[in-house]
């Protein structure tokens, strides 16, 4: 006798449909968030919502990008960002190519444009790019026609690392408007940083840069700057106090120069994220970080996996962030 069994009949999944107006879209590149307006982060939210659907496989993949090409080109090491764009791009129907710089033309003088040219020559549409000198994807973004997402440049930009810290906070959180943010470590050479002053204070909400001295960029903070909204604050206490999200920053050893800091450990004593400081934010205050981790300096190992570390959720996210950018540049037009 034949049973039916579960997968015999499985639940139809739910057909790939997105009706959302998407008009407040106005990027063919994505290279800061310095240029994007509210509307358009929440309109990212709001298909990162639908994105989620597809990764939890309540709704088939995508086939936007069924006709395009997606080339993730890398000169500086990554984990979360390249699998996450990788991810984004197959679950959206995309040919996916991943490049090595160490394992590329290069390697023998190949100038970054050049190489560019040629990715485009091969018939890439949309590349990510993550490059160790700030502005880079700013040049190349003059003279290509692919769509340019910027992966990371140097010491400046990481918008999409941003937008998917924002989107975190605004699930756990609802209305990001007021939120207090304390963003804490090496600000001077954080690029997470930069884009979050941008994208946080694009949302009205506070910012506290807390940090040594040494690692915070001079003119920041002062009245008449850029940013009304965001403040210097080096004592890590009184930073803390009442906040909703703190955001730790990677200790980026191999972006510092000799004599930023006296040593590793004065810095643990003075600006490690550790449970007993942590009570001074509010209770429930969200603790993110954007990894690489160095547990032990920046952060407590019991502060990162503690209760109220998103640290986790903040990669997952990444690519349903990701596929929501990705779906929207690949309709874009020039
Ligand atoms: N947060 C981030 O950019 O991590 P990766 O360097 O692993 O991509």
């Amino acid at each position: 006798m034949k049973t039916t069994r579960q997968e015999d009949n499985p639940v139809p999944l739910a057909k790939p449909e997105i009706v959302l107006d998407t008009s407040a879209w106005r990027h063919y590149h994505v290279l800061d968030l310095d240029d994007f307006t509210a509307e358009e982060i929440e309109l990212v939210f709001r298909l990162a919502d639908i994105m989620k659907k597809v990764m939890s496989h309540e709704m088939e993949k995508l086939t936007t990008l069924k006709d395009k090409t997606v080339v993730n080109l890398f000169y500086e090491s990554s984990t979360r960002t390249r699998v996450s764009f990788e991810a984004a791009a197959i679950n959206l129907s995309a040919t996916v190519v991943n490049i090595t710089a160490s394992a590329s033309s290069v390697t023998k003088g190949e100038s970054l444009l050049d190489t560019f040219t040629t990715l485009e020559a091969l018939g890439a549409d949309i590349v990510v790019m993550r490059h160790s000198q700030s502005g880079a994807p700013y040049t190349l973004a003059r003279y290509v026609k692919a769509n340019i997402l910027n992966g990371g440049d140097g010491r400046h930009a990481h918008p999409t690392q941003g937008l998917l810290d924002l989107y975190t906070m605004q699930l756990h959180k609802g209305n990001l408007k007021g939120l207090k943010a304390v963003i804490l470590g090496d600000i001077l050479h954080g690029r997470v940083a930069r884009s979050n002053i941008w994208g946080m204070t694009k949302m009205g909400m506070q910012v506290t840069l807390c940090g040594p001295p040494t690692l915070m960029p001079i003119g920041i903070g002062n009245q008449g700057d850029a940013f009304p909204n965001v403040k210097v604050e080096f004592d890590i206490d009184a930073a803390l106090d009442g906040a909703d999200i703190v955001m730790v920053l990677r200790l980026q050893r191999e972006r510092q120069q000799g004599g930023l800091l006296p040593s590793i450990r004065d810095y643990v004593q003075l600006y490690q994220l550790t449970e007993q400081r942590l009570a001074r934010a509010k209770p429930d205050a969200l603790v993110m970080h954007p990894g690489p981790m160095n547990e032990g300096i920046e952060i407590s190992p019991a502060v990162a996996h503690g209760p109220q570390a998103v640290i986790d959720e903040q990669v997952t996210n990444g690519v349903a962030v990701r596929m929501a950018l990705l779906y929207l540049l690949g309709r874009s037009e020039k």
